[in-house]
């Protein structure tokens, strides 16, 4: 399958074909969701928290970001990859911004760069869009700044509050962006800010309405065990076939069940005639 493009999003949107977004990290699971067929991966800095074992993903840096992109983009060549902007490489400053844009795409080949926040940071959208590279919002719960949100919450549940969303969400695409997720709102206000946009909103927590989906792949897949949002579908239970197999692998070494015959290399025919004759004359030690 060749790899879509910004104008095939579009596309999608316009024919009402939902759009397939997934996150990964590392080059296995990105070779998996190739193979899948997903339209879109983010390499999120949700690594944080999924890979790095920390509680929330301010900590991530540019080097950490770049290193899962390259990986991804090794795993799944020919799939649209997103590389998510960690906290401080776009807040400070356009030209921040746009340096830190620029890193991805230099280092990484990605197609496209994701930032959190709405009319905040419309002048690093516009500057990293005029930088000829592709941006796409995230709004509604944003985990960069959930300290000022009061922590992990649904945004937007009141009118007034709602309708700062969208305007956040108006503002984004106004600026030049490709696409927008949005994060744990209520469906209504995921449906208003989808059909208000001409540009594709991807839903995470944001219901059923928006132009598609993107799920966190240690919560879909079940091996993220720190905590699971209420958004959250479940496809595999990982942890628990994991912890099988490894509980399972310590039982056979202590039994000695494990090697068997089948995994061994056995020495050359011959060899080891010559091997014992070599020790039998070695010089007492
Ligand atoms: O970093 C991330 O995984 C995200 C999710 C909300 C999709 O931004």
């Amino acid at each position: 399958m060749p790899k879509k493009s910004v104008l095939d999003f579009a596309e999608m949107k316009k024919k009402g074909e939902k759009i397939t977004y997934l996150t990964a990290y590392d080059f296995p699971m990105a070779s998996f969701c190739e193979k899948a067929g997903i339209d879109m991966i983010l390499v999120g800095d949700s690594a944080a928290m999924v890979v790095h074992g920390l509680p929330g993903t301010v900590p991530m840096t540019m080097d950490q970001m770049i290193q899962h992109s390259q990986t991804v983009r090794r795993g799944a060549p020919n799939t649209f990859i997103i590389g998510d902007m960690p906290f401080l490489s776009y807040q400070v400053s356009r030209e921040d911004a746009i340096a830190n844009a620029g890193r991805f795409f230099k280092e990484a080949s990605v197609d496209a760069i994701k930032l959190e926040g709405g009319r905040r940071v419309i002048k690093q959208i516009e500057g990293i869009v005029e930088g000829g590279m592709s941006v796409m919002g995230h709004i509604g719960l944003t985990p960069q700044s959930s300290g000022q949100l009061g922590g992990f919450k649904a945004q937007g549940r009141t009118a007034d509050t709602a309708m700062e969303v969208i305007k956040d969400a108006l503002a984004i695409e106004k600026a030049g962006a490709f696409a927008l997720l949005v994060e744990a709102i209520p469906p209504e206000v995921g449906k208003i800010i989808s059909e208000m946009l001409s540009i594709p909103v991807l839903g995470i927590g944001a219901g059923m309405y928006t132009d598609g989906q993107v799920l966190i792949i240690g919560d879909m897949l079940g091996y993220f065990e720190a905590f699971t949002p209420k958004f959250v579908k479940k496809y595999a239970n990982l942890a628990e076939v994991i912890t099988k197999a490894f509980g399972e692998y310590i039982e056979d070494v202590r039994t000695s069940k494990f090697p068997e015959e089948k995994h061994c290399y056995r020495m050359i025919e011959g060899e080891i005639d010559k091997l014992e004759a070599t020790l039998k004359n070695l010089p007492p030690q």
